[in-house]
């Protein structure tokens, strides 16, 4: 085989200035690569990428797992998972020149040898795809495996490139510990193996074309910035709401719940993307230093046990379905006390947000899906109608919806057509969908160019992953002293607590 010319990607279509930069010469091994995740999201994505024209000709996908499969095994593994999750369409010419590049190693983490031939299949694809010595590992690996994993690649001398111009990256999935403490052991591990610039830890929602465009939408305007503040916002609510249950990810899941499988990640990167301020620039390490402030800035409101909750789901009705409980599912342990639901408060200490509380909640089995984020804002101080006018009006909201009808809404008053004065609740809708014609691209495909081009901003830093945890585990701490979460039937919004600790405040849930 000889090494395909370094010239223009031919699938790139260089009319579309619009397109984002094309990863240089470069690989990706993925070790879980028998996992849902490489299956759904990583193979898929990395289809699209090419699809789009923004691999280079020559790329390599390296699938690293302990199944006694050949190359062309594991090519047809990556072809059926393409031809059943990619988001392009399926393209022989894409397909054909992206299977050049595929290979397999078989081992078992703890086997010098399999790494020492994964060191020869990379040095082979340099030669033969002149992937240049540029390589990311994406360890889609269960945390128990990150150190020895880490470890291998330093010891086969694949940490690091032959010469500085080549790179070597490492792309962690969450969870990123399961405390404190264990986040810093975690990242001390890895950052003995990888310099921090070359870990990618994967946030998914950071992904996510509606979270970014928060920042779009905060700092691209002057409409909102004015009243971003105490002065104005009553409170802001963080909902990812889910309506499939665990099925078969119970075993991971039960010891770890809701809090950490989401709140200490993607909730917590979407309070600090609405909370913080604005970034001397977007350059990733500016981004950063205003998460990590209004990060450090943050704590759960107290009393815990008034201003959180948490629930287990048991059976009930969805979308006309009678739908199981988590134990009869199978695979949850009887007495666990491990949370399917998880609501907490957060309070960010700044001039900003001083007396505004963050309320965020997440569960499995609710009501519908959507992940939003809305702000709500105080009433008017003053309204010149009498009380019936307004009996019906609620407050104003700016609700970021994430998914699903990506987009943004408006809420507020409005009169009621008529001979007398009567003002309601109506909204005002930004739909992606109807705005724009070009389909948003999957998180995954976003963030794994980004690792591949070597672009930071949408990966959290060790110092974001310790503060998130930081800010959690004093509620874990309580939770893990406060007997069993109650339960509540799926298809519903979660326990009872939930809208107590919002009562408490006088406040309550939205119905998304
Ligand atoms: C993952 C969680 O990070 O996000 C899962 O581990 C959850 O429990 C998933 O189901 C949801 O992702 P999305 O993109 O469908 O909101």
């Amino acid at each position: 085989m000889t090494a395909p010319s370094k010239q223009r990607n031919p699938l790139r279509d260089p009319r579309d200035k619009r397109l984002p930069r094309i990863a240089g010469p470069s690989g990706l091994v993925i070790f879980g690569v028998t996992g849902d995740l490489s299956r759904k999201k990583l193979m898929p994505a990395i289809y699209d990428l090419a699809n789009r024209g923004l691999l280079p000709p020559g790329f390599a996908l390296v699938g690293f797992a302990r199944r006694d499969w050949a190359d062309q095994d594991f090519m047809q593994v990556v072809h059926d998972a393409v031809k059943e999750h990619a988001r392009t369409p399926f393209r022989q010419t894409v397909w054909d020149q992206l299977a050049e590049g595929i290979r397999f190693v078989q081992g078992t983490f703890d086997d010098d040898s399999a790494f020492d031939s994964l060191a020869a299949t990379i040095a082979d694809l340099d030669r033969d795809r002149g992937t240049g010595g540029n390589h990311a590992f994406y360890l889609s690996v269960p945390p128990s495996a990150f150190t020895t994993v880490v470890n291998q690649l330093k010891r086969a001398g694949l940490a690091s490139g032959e010469n500085p111009s080549q790179w070597r990256r490492v792309v962690i999935e969450k969870p990123f510990g399961h405390d404190l403490a264990s986040a810093k052991q975690l990242n001390k591990t890895v950052n003995a193996v990888f310099p921090e610039e070359s870990v990618f830890r994967i946030d998914h929602y950071l992904g996510k074309e509606t979270v970014q465009n928060i920042l779009a939408l905060r700092f691209a305007n002057q409409l909102y910035e004015p009243i971003w503040n105490a002065n104005y916002v009553d409170h802001v609510q963080i909902t990812m709401a889910e309506d499939i249950g665990l099925g078969g990810r119970a075993g991971y899941y039960d010891g770890i719940g809701a809090a950490r499988d989401v709140i200490q990640n993607h909730l917590l990167q979407l309070l600090a993307l609405i909370a913080m301020e604005e970034p001397v620039s977007f350059k990733p390490s500016d981004l950063r230093t205003e998460k990590v402030k209004v990060l450090s800035a943050t704590r759960p409101a107290l009393p815990l046990a008034e201003t959180t909750a948490r629930g287990q789901y048991t059976g009930g009705w969805q979308g006309g379905q009678k739908v199981p409980g988590l134990l009869e599912e199978g695979g949850f342990s009887k007495d666990s006390t491990t949370e399917t639901y998880a609501a907490i408060t957060a309070e960010v200490n700044t001039r900003r947000w001083a007396g505004v509380p963050f309320y965020l909640r997440t569960g499995k089995r609710l009501g519908r899906r959507v992940t939003e984020v809305a702000v709500v804002f105080k009433r008017a101080p003053h309204l010149p109608f009498d009380d019936t006018a307004t009996e019906e009006l609620g407050q104003n909201a700016l609700v970021v919806r994430v998914q699903p009808d990506e987009g943004v809404t408006i809420r507020f008053g409005s009169k009621v057509p008529g001979n007398t004065m009567e003002v309601r609740d109506v909204t005002m809708d930004f739909g992606y969908g109807h705005a724009f014609t070009e389909s948003s691209p999957e998180a995954y495909e976003r963030l794994l160019l980004d690792v591949l081009l070597g672009e930071p901003s949408l990966f959290p830093k060790n110092d974001e992953v310790e503060l998130s945890w930081e800010i959690l585990d004093p509620v874990l701490r309580h939770w893990a002293g406060a007997g069993a979460p109650e339960k509540y039937k799926a298809g519903t919004w979660g326990p009872a607590s939930a809208d107590a600790m919002m009562a408490r405040t006088g406040r309550h849930w939205r119905r998304p």
